[in-house]
């Protein structure tokens, strides 16, 4: 079994499909183990994207993040990194497949929808950054 953190992006959840993205992870059968919404500030954002610091889409992304609210999530199942990372599709949602979230619900990059942790490593500063351990059940 492994963790993976999932954010559902402020444009999704002003679309209306948190409950679309959540119901593709739950029917493929993985295990929701804490859910929350709420408001990314400019500090958490620039410690969750850290690692795009210099990039030149740096500000756009943080404040595409920043601009609405969000539904955080921690997913439990076998593999769930990588599936979910599957599951969300290709970065550039005009790359993404069609049937995967991102290819079926995006067009922009900066919108894309959802965010999933890329590894071990960022599981678990996800997890850390957004939820205390009585958050998780
Ligand atoms: P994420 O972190 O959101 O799950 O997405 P990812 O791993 O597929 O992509 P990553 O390289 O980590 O990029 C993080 C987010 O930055 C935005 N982005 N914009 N304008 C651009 O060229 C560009 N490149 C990336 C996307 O919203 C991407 O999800
Ligand atoms: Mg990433």
């Amino acid at each position: 079994m492994e963790r993976t953190f999932v954010l559902v992006k402020p444009g999704a959840v002003s679309r209306g499909l948190v409950g679309e993205v959540v119901a593709r992870f739950e029917r493929r059968g993985f295990c929701m183990r804490a859910m929350k919404m709420l408001l990314v500030d400019t500090e958490l954002a620039a410690e969750h994207y850290a690692e795009h610091r210099e990039k030149d889409f740096f500000g756009e992304l943080v404040g595409s993040i920043t601009s609405g609210p969000v539904v955080a999530m921690v997913l439990e199942g076998p593999e769930a990194i990588s599936v979910v990372r599957k599951m969300m599709g290709a970065t550039n949602p005009l790359a993404a497949e069609p049937g995967t979230i991102r290819g079926d619900f995006a067009t922009e990059i900066v919108n894309n929808i959802v965010h999933g942790s890329d590894g071990p490593e960022s599981a678990a500063r996800e997890i850390a950054l957004y939820f205390n351990e009585e958050e998780i059940v």
